[in-house]
């Protein structure tokens, strides 16, 4: 498996080409121009300008219906006003069907987003709806009541359409084992899935590019000659036929269009189609802002690292003591820009706070996760860790200790309740600052950590709030931000 870390890019070339990409880009979208038909709109922030999820769920923006106002979408930011666009060429024109399907679309979707809106806008945040299955609550969630809006709409609503071009395995098809397991096993419960997937492209709110990074680079990729132009001839050849075949792509320029992957390389493999890089929803493992990870549009993706490939029990905690002899764990390889200051700090130095590079003879991994009160998750390779859901697993704390990471479900969860952020300047101080960390508190977060498992369970076939349940709201919460079409 490759592991080596992404360049760095864009380089001068890639700039120039951004620039130029951005130049095509506002000539071909200014909604000013009465020829464009379908230009895309994002429902702004009416207070920031800014299209982002986080106005759904914060338990502490102030929104209302009637604040708000969709603002078109256009780089510069140029608003239009709904009666500038209503007397535009557009509406001059009779509606095709499938204008007309589209606005059918862009109406549940409407509906959907002031419904949540409303329950955001409530101030009793525990919501009284039923299910059967579970009821968010607590401290764990931004906003418990206008999550479960959200999650109840989506699984009334949300219809996601697989195009089925493409052959296994580096189509429709992933490994569920190992670091990049949760590539893997969303591809796969995609194939199955009954409950989002439509097979009718009209009624979809997104479409799903079901490549598997993993598998291009497993079947695809020379080791020795090294060729990382495979990733760019299978995508573009890959969009060029989605968006030949298909109106659906250059209907909104890509921006209603997901694609997902765990491996380092996920972020670079989209950067060969520029409409795939800045506008779809991209689901990453990899999710570091620095290397143009946008959360308004894309969505963080747990890495989880399923071993042996079998997920029973993975979650099972019979076996979970109570009794937490050691402050803090981390045991894993010296890469990165953020294990080398741990290591220097606290590496085989502490009784307490125990960093191994390697285990010791006889030491088992998982065992001491169950024995320690703190996980230490730093960065390695890339911002994601699969040591976060392993520590939330073993009840034990996830101290993140990383840069420009986005975390996943972040627009949901309330991560400051069931984990500790410590700075990497603040790695010396590590000890300190956990060890002050009251037992009552410590109980607090314990508490959640067990709650907010469930987020993070794998479980075949999926089971409702559940990860792959999460990772299809993420997508759905991108999606509800933005809107096609003109109508
Ligand atoms: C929230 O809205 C109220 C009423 O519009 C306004 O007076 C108040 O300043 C707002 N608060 C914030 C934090 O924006
Ligand atoms: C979409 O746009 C591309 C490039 O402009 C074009 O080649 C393709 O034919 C278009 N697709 C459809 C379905 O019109
Ligand atoms: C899972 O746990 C059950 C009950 O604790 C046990 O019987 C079973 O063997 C475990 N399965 C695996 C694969 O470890
Ligand atoms: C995030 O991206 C920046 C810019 O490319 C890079 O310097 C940094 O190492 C990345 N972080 C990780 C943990 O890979």
């Amino acid at each position: 498996m490759i592991q080596s870390r992404i360049q760095s890019f864009p380089s001068e070339i890639g700039f120039l080409f951004i620039l130029l990409f951005g130049i095509i880009f506002l000539l071909i979208v200014d909604p000013r121009q009465d020829s464009e038909r379908l230009a895309m709109w994002y429902s702004y922030s009416a207070t920031s300008r800014r299209p982002s999820t986080s106005w759904l769920l914060s338990s502490n923006t102030n929104y209302s219906l009637s604040q708000h106002r969709p603002l078109i979408f256009h780089s510069s930011s140029l608003p239009l006003t709904h009666e500038e666009i209503k007397g535009s060429e557009y509406y001059k024109q009779p509606p095709s069907a499938a204008d007309m399907q589209l606005d059918k679309v862009e109406g549940i979707l409407a509906g959907a987003r002031a419904s949540i809106r409303e329950a955001t806008a409530n101030t009793d945040r525990s919501s009284k709806l039923d299910d059967p299955d579970y009821i968010p609550h607590g401290d764990i969630y931004r906003n418990p009541n206008a999550f479960h809006w959200s999650y109840l709409l989506m699984e009334k609503h949300f219809k996601v359409f697989v195009y089925e071009e493409g052959e296994p395995p580096i189509f429709h098809y992933g490994l569920c084992k190992d670091i990049y397991s949760t590539e893997g096993f969303f591809l796969n419960f995609m194939e199955l899935d009954t409950r989002f997937r439509t097979r009718d492209p009209g009624e979809a709110h997104v479409y799903f590019l079901p490549f598997s990074v993993v598998m291009i680079l497993e079947h695809l990729f020379d080791p020795v000659i090294r060729d990382k132009a495979v990733l760019q001839r299978v995508l573009v050849d890959y969009v060029h036929i989605i968006s030949s075949k298909y109106p659906y792509w250059n209907r909104s320029f890509g921006t209603d269009h997901f694609m997902l992957s765990c491996h380092d390389w996920g972020p670079r493999a989209t950067w060969y189609v520029p409409q795939l890089y800045f506008n779809a929803i991209r689901v990453l493992c990899n999710a570091n802002t620095s290397e143009h990870f946008n959360p308004n549009k894309d969505a963080s993706f747990p890495e989880i690292n399923i071993r042996t490939g079998d997920i029973q029990n993975l979650t099972e905690s019979s076996h979970l003591k109570e009794e937490r002899p050691i402050l803090a764990f981390f045991a894993g390889g010296l890469h990165g820009q953020i294990r080398p200051a741990l290591f220097h700090h606290w590496k085989e130095k502490d009784d307490t706070l125990l960093v191994y590079e390697t285990l010791p003879r006889g030491m088992s991994y998982s065992e001491m996760m169950t024995k320690s009160k703190f996980c230490l998750c730093p960065s390695g390779h890339e911002v994601a860790s699969p040591r976060i859901p392993e520590a939330i697993y073993a009840d034990c704390i996830p101290v993140l200790i990383s840069e420009n990471y986005v975390l996943p479900f972040s627009d949901v969860l309330n991560w400051d309740s069931f984990s500790v952020k410590v700075s990497v300047q603040d790695i010396p101080d590590l000890k300190r600052i956990l060890a002050g960390i009251p037992e009552k508190e410590y109980a607090r977060m314990q508490n959640n950590v067990r709650q907010v498992k469930r987020h993070f369970a794998v479980n075949d076939p999926p089971r409702r709030y559940d990860v792959f349940n999460m990772i299809i709201h993420s997508i759905w919460l991108r999606r509800l931000n933005l809107r096609v079409g003109l109508r």
